[in-house]
């Protein structure tokens, strides 16, 4: 359809018709409607028939078979036969699921986590979905807060490449009406990922520098990469929830940004504008989210109830509705929907492309990528590494992760534990063939969690994490007699994947009580442990770490993690994650990220008081961002600039050689850091503003070269514009975020 047609087509809608675009509700409705038990939950929540037959888009159901008949059906209905937009969280993957995004972030490829979104977008499309939410583009810095597993983590340059790449992926680039694209949302604008003490929901407290600086780059980016929607935050920035707040969409998000798609709220929050405080009633709350320029209403009946009193009482222009529905036909239009409602709906192709081989092997090539080598010590037994796993070893693979398929994490919404590769499965998978002494035997140790409180999980697993804790003392004894009569043990460990994720905030980021004696008491009989740590954010791992000669970082690595852990401890795959977000000492270092500032009374390391420092910890992470180890080594020349000033137009080259010094092949991620030494506020210490990854075969050397120009050097400036600074300017390159070599040049004023 043409814009006219489009024009023509909002012109021929009642108010109320058009108000109901704006209405987005659950797609279990649809489902009670035909199982006809309407009137229970669906008078709960207060949602009549009408609305339902007119409401414009759907939340949370998939299945090509399921939509195609509830948009057929809702169509006959509709007045002027507009059809539905299906919408739901395919953050990570459809059915076939990928690592968490901090996972992600940790492969230092975006281009992989575009495939990944391209994946996840197949399946979705063909399953009847229109729309994901997703890419989450929060910066993080709190690992206390349960989202940062959504997030790549805490950089704003990391994030950025990440979240337009996932765009792309989502949308492809020729036209959302294309087979197999879905719309993207960027979420949640703006500054969720910085609750007050990592407590999910709570106010955010940002300078406008910070927010700009940091916070905003990676929705900009997502944007300019033409994501078709954006998700408001649920929490206040300057006292004002982001669902009312109109400097941030009108002036920042539509004007600054220049966004011209949808602005849908987050789940409940116009309503949540009463308990915030900024509205009484529901009326005030739909006339503040409106006059925010909140297009969709997701999960509430303050529009739909109360738009059509506001409009006819002058309080809000009938204008402002028709350019939000505008919106909404307009993203119908742009997926196709008007010619072809089902889109891409297809049983058939549903079947086949869902958790096929070919998008397995994305997930697990993905998998292997994120995993971050953290420690490697040497094997007492055979004084090489510990890690690859020499196969003449006789390994016990224990822990609540040995045999556990609950590892998607929490926003895998259609991912199911039965389609998961465990990290057992993924070993047996791999040795099959092998001619071995011994196999590796396995044995869970312990339950995941010692207590149930608060974690939420479907009754089946509650129930069998019930019945380990009553076997307790066995699961303990079975594993140290295998760890007694085993020469390496293989430990996984981790958070239960209700622990992270959304309302899932922690303040003390701990394995279990009882995952913990069971390290200590393996250890006790046996020392050559290598920890696999699942987890959906950082955790505190000083003394953890004392106690194992290795330590992989697999998060929630997905449908095939499995095989991808047993490929890299076997040493099939030389791992190539590094860490996308620091993790602390302690939870009092919090917020710790390597992107810090000198302040007045830097330390350096002198016996002196008064110094920004603490009496009982570092000020740096334990384990830095940028950080991860490999099976070989990696050694760096010298940083080398082709020129040492540039003016605002020019172009430097800051060249390095990196060399494999080890025996194998394996991936560095080579690390370009940025400094400007002195502005008009304060500047960091550092900066993220490149990074490579590069596949190299042992005893290879090759040339990387970053391109420095102006725009790289632009900051939030004190005029409240992105801007650089004449001056002089620091580079570091190299394995992470501590490297020390620098080179300097001066950007010149002309
Ligand atoms: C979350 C969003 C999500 C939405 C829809 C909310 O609770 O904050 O990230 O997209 O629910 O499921």
């Amino acid at each position: 359809m043409d814009k006219n047609g489009l024009l023509k087509l909002l012109h021929s809608m009642t108010l109320e018709e058009k108000i109901n675009q704006m209405l987005q509700v659950s797609g279990f409705y649809f489902e009670y409607e035909e199982e006809g038990i309407l009137t229970g939950p669906m008078n709960q929540a207060g949602i009549t028939k009408r609305e339902l037959d007119t409401a414009g888009s759907v939340i949370g159901i998939a299945g090509a078979e399921k939509l195609k008949k509830i948009q057929r059906a809702y169509m006959e209905k509709h007045p002027q036969g507009i059809p539905l937009l299906f919408m739901a969280d395919v953050i990570y993957g459809f059915k076939t699921i990928f690592p968490i995004p901090l996972a992600q972030g940790c492969s230092f490829a975006p281009g992989l986590a575009r495939e990944g979104a391209e994946t996840a977008a197949a399946e979705a499309a063909a399953a009847g979905l229109h729309l994901t939410f997703s890419p989450m583009a929060d910066l993080v810095r709190d690992p206390r807060w349960g989202r940062v597993m959504e997030s790549t983590g805490e950089d704003a340059y990391l994030n950025s490449c990440f979240s337009a790449e996932m765009v792309k992926g989502y949308q492809g680039e020729e036209g959302l009406d294309k087979k197999g694209k879905i719309a993207a949302c960027v979420k949640h604008f703006a500054g969720y990922g910085a609750p007050l003490g990592g407590r999910d929901y709570n106010t955010v407290e940002l300078s406008k520098r910070t927010l700009m600086d940091q916070y905003m780059p990676a929705y900009a980016s997502a944007i300019n990469a033409g994501a078709a929607t954006v998700m408001a935050a649920f929490n206040t920035l300057d006292g004002v929830p982001a669902s009312a707040n109109k400097w941030l969409m009108r002036d920042i998000l539509r004007g600054e940004l220049g966004f011209e798609g949808v602005l849908i709220s987050d789940w409940n929050s116009i309503l949540e504008l009463i308990p915030h405080g900024l509205a009484e009633t529901k009326g005030e709350a739909a006339k503040l989210a409106m006059e925010a320029g909140m297009d969709i209403d997701m999960m509430t009946t303050c529009y739909s109830r109360h738009l059509q009193k506001l409009v006819d009482r002058g309080e809000i222009l009938e204008e402002l509705v028709d350019e939000g529905v505008l919106r909404i036909l307009e993203l119908k239009n742009k997926l196709g929907l008007f010619e072809h409602p089902f889109k891409d709906a297809d049983e058939a192709a549903e079947k086949v492309l869902v958790l096929s081989k070919a998008h397995r092997e994305k997930a697990r090539k993905m998998a292997e990528e994120t995993l971050v080598l953290l420690k490697n010590e040497n094997d007492t037994g055979t004084h090489a590494p510990i890690l690859p796993i020499s196969p003449s070893r006789k390994v016990a693979v224990m822990g609540p992760y040995a045999d556990n398929p609950h590892t998607l994490g929490a926003w895998a919404l259609f991912g199911e534990a039965r389609d998961t590769v465990t990290l057992k499965a993924g070993i047996q998978n791999l040795l099959r063939n092998e001619t071995m002494d011994s196999f590796p035997v396995f044995a869970a140790g312990c339950p995941i969690l010692d207590d149930l409180d608060k974690v939420e999980m479907p009754e089946a697993e509650k129930e069998e994490i019930l019945q380990q804790q009553k076997q307790r003392a066995a699961l303990l004894a079975e594993a140290v007699d295998l760890a007694r009569k085993s020469d390496v043990v293989v430990l996984a460990l981790g958070e239960h994947y209700a622990q992270s994720g959304e309302a899932a905030s922690r303040t003390v980021l701990n394995l279990s009580q009882g995952q913990q004696t069971l390290l200590d008491r393996i250890y006790e009989v046996n020392q050559e442990i290598i920890l696999v740590l699942y987890n959906g954010r950082p955790l505190i791992l000083p003394e953890i770490m004392k106690k194992c000669r290795a330590v992989l970082e697999v998060w929630m690595p997905g449908t095939e993690g499995g095989n991808a852990i047993a490929n890299v401890l076997y040493g099939k795959v030389n791992p190539s994650g590094r860490l996308s977000m620091s993790f602390p000492y302690r939870e009092g270092q919090i917020p710790v990220c390597y992107r810090q500032y000198s302040t007045g009374r830097p330390y350096q390391g002198e016996a002196y008081k008064y110094l920004s420092q603490y009496l009982d910890c570092p000020n740096e992470a334990f384990l830095p961002f940028g950080f991860g180890l490999s099976y070989t080594t990696f050694s760096y020349g010298p940083i080398r600039l082709n020129r040492r000033s540039m003016g605002k137009d020019g172009v430097i080259r800051a060249q390095i050689s990196v060399k494999n010094t080890g025996t194998c092949e394996g991936k560095e991620v080579v690390q370009m850091y940025i400094q400007d030494k002195k502005g008009t506020v304060a500047r960091p210490l550092r900066e993220l503003k490149g990074f490579q990854k590069i596949d190299m075969k042992p005893g290879e050397e090759q040339e990387i070269s970053f391109e420095i120009t102006e725009p790289l050097l632009r900051f939030y400036g004190a005029r409240e514009k992105w801007t650089s600074e004449p001056g002089m300017f620091r580079v570091y390159i190299g394995p992470d975020s501590t490297c020390t070599d620098f080179e300097e040049f001066e950007l010149l004023s002309n």
